[in-house]
């Protein structure tokens, strides 16, 4: 379990929150929400263990099992398997387990000696650490997140980012941890696994803290919200599951827009009092001290108002182009034995909207990587039309250098730009000021999300290919998102399984993958876009 009291936290100068007193208990299952950008990772970091708190104290007791919203834990020529089991010890005795099997048959006796005296001192060591039942446990839970056997054979290093991601979550399930800290666990899940992992999360004993976009898996699974209020620099706890909590949070907000009101005319009652004594000498400090006060009282309502803003995003126009800027022939892939697709056929035309589906593993990443030039088809030709410039936003955020700053992604974006036009793109953007000296590498997720963006906008793409871009938003970024979205006038391919976002795009034709046959959009194919 975990009591957390007065705690601080800082990146930088920056005071995220303080005075900070919360307990997590058994069966606590705790939602964590705030805008992007409020902290929710630092503090779920911070609790974990990873980084270190400016003040305050945290007892843990139990295991903590922490899933970050960007893993790049564990050795990465460990297999899947061997990774997920290991959360209770039982990977590498497995991986030894079969290593004396091998031995025991082999026709050099003292090897085979050896292996049986192994087997039996690793087989007593696995069964008392559940054996076959935790292996069977475990197995279930992978297949759940749509990690097959296939995978889990695999070493970690050849697995994709949303694998990766998956394995962990895995891993941190199978673990039996008494509290589960969970930052965006359903993002690379398919709709069947996020309905799994809901049931999984409101059957579990332990506690939970979980941070979520998707507002299904909070209504269902937490029993307690805690609002982490970016203006504020604090959090609000409601013991309260998500309906009662946002009425009851609607109700705080109107309380707190009254006060501002009250604020606001108070603060005019002593500007207008101040002009009318400030005419006369001797009242005059008088006066200057009641511009004073109502100056400060203006700044605290201020900041409010700044921190609230949202982007205001518009896509620019794109570069012109042919007819056709992209197209495609005879497309397929194979990861080793496993065919993903084979004799995919596109073309993008002009201004088109393509939505592409398909199951979890159909390959669609994979397809838009390939349309984007980073990965190599098997067989057939990616061509590009007249004029063509691909804006390649990526799950993985992988665009994005993590080593050069804000700025320096900018202009690596799109090299002819000056510091001040990259400057008012980010403002749009919500970046500000020192931010854009920011190493890429610290961003939250929603802000590298925002970043990427951003970086697509100013390099007058005329062909978007965006995988899962409302991954990681919150919903007032997800809104201005899905605007620009809207109105853009170039092509976008896109891969999501928000039907927001698809219904923002309206989308004339769908491409379905693995067959890679392509049909007109037709309302149907909006049920299946949280299922792929
Ligand atoms: N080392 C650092 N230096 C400067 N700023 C940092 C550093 N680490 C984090 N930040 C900033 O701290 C803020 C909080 O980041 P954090 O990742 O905790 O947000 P979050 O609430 O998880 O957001 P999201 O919903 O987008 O994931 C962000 O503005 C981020 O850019
Ligand atoms: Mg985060």
């Amino acid at each position: 379990m975990l009591a957390v009291h007065d705690l601080e936290i800082r990146v930088g100068a920056r005071v995220l929150m303080d005075d900070v007193t919360f307990r997590v208990d058994k069966g606590d299952k705790i939602g964590l929400v705030g805008r992007n950008g409020a902290g929710k990772t630092t503090l779920t970091k911070t609790l974990a263990g990873q980084a270190e708190a400016a003040n305050g104290k945290i007892e843990r007791t139990g295991e903590i099992g922490y899933l970050p919203q960007d893993p790049r834990a564990g050795n990465l020529d460990d297999t899947a398997r061997t990774r997920i089991l290991d959360a209770r010890g039982l990977g590498h005795i497995v991986v030894q387990l079969r290593q004396s099997t091998l031995d025991m048959a082999s026709p050099d006796a003292a090897v085979s000696q050896a292996g049986m005296d192994a087997y039996t001192r690793l087989e007593d060591r696995f069964l008392a650490l559940g054996g076959y039942a935790a292996e069977a446990e475990a197995a279930a839970i992978a297949s759940n997140l749509a990690l097959p056997d296939r995978i889990l054979d695999q070493p970690l290093k050849t697995l994709s980012g949303g694998q990766r991601r998956r394995i962990e979550l895995a891993r941190i399930l199978f673990s039996g941890a008494d509290t589960m800290i969970l930052d965006e666990p359903t993002n690379h899940l398919d709709a069947d696994s996020v309905v799994w992992l809901r049931e999984f999360l409101k059957g579990y004993a332990g506690g939970v803290i979980v941070i979520s976009h998707d507002v299904f898996l909070i209504e269902e699974v937490v029993n307690k919200v805690f609002y982490l209020d970016a203006n504020r620099q604090v959090i609000d706890i409601y013991n309260m599951g998500w309906k009662n909590y946002l009425k009851q949070r609607e109700a705080d907000e109107d309380r707190r827009k009254k006060e501002r009101v009250n604020v606001e005319k108070k603060a005019t009652t002593l500007q207008l009092q101040a002009a009318r004594f400030g005419a006369k000498a001797s009242k005059a400090a008088a006066a200057h001290q009641m511009v004073a006060r109502a100056e400060k009282m203006l700044a605290g309502l201020d900041e409010v108002r700044v921190a609230d803003r949202v982007a205001k995003l518009r896509f620019p126009e794109p570069a012109a182009c042919g007819r056709t800027p992209l197209s495609a022939s005879d497309l397929s892939k194979s990861y080793g034995s496993l065919e993903i697709f084979t004799a995919v056929d596109l073309a993008i035309d002009r201004g088109s909207k393509v939505v592409v589906l398909g199951l979890n593993g159909a390959g669609k990443t994979t397809l838009l990587r390939i349309l984007a030039g980073v990965d190599k088809p098997d067989t057939g030709q990616v061509e590009a039309g007249h004029g063509l410039r691909v804006g390649y936003y990526a799950q993985e955020h992988e665009t994005i250098d993590v080593n050069r700053t804000v700025l320096q992604n900018m202009v690596g974006a799109s090299p002819q730009l000056t510091e001040t036009e990259a400057r008012k793109v980010l403002g749009s953007f919500l970046f500000t000021g020192d931010d854009g000296h920011k190493p890429a590498g610290v961003l939250s997720g929603g802000e590298k999300t925002r970043l990427a963006l951003a970086m697509i906008v100013v390099s007058g793409a005329n062909v978007l290919l965006l995988d899962e871009p409302t991954n990681n938003l919150d919903p007032a970024s997800r809104e201005e998102i899905l605007g620009a979205l809207a109105g853009y006038s170039g092509a976008v391919v896109l891969v999501s399984h928000d039907e927001g976002a698809v219904e923002a795009l309206n989308p004339e034709r769908v491409l379905i993958l693995p067959d890679g046959v392509e049909d007109h959009w037709n309302p149907d194919y909006a049920d299946l876009i949280s299922l792929a």
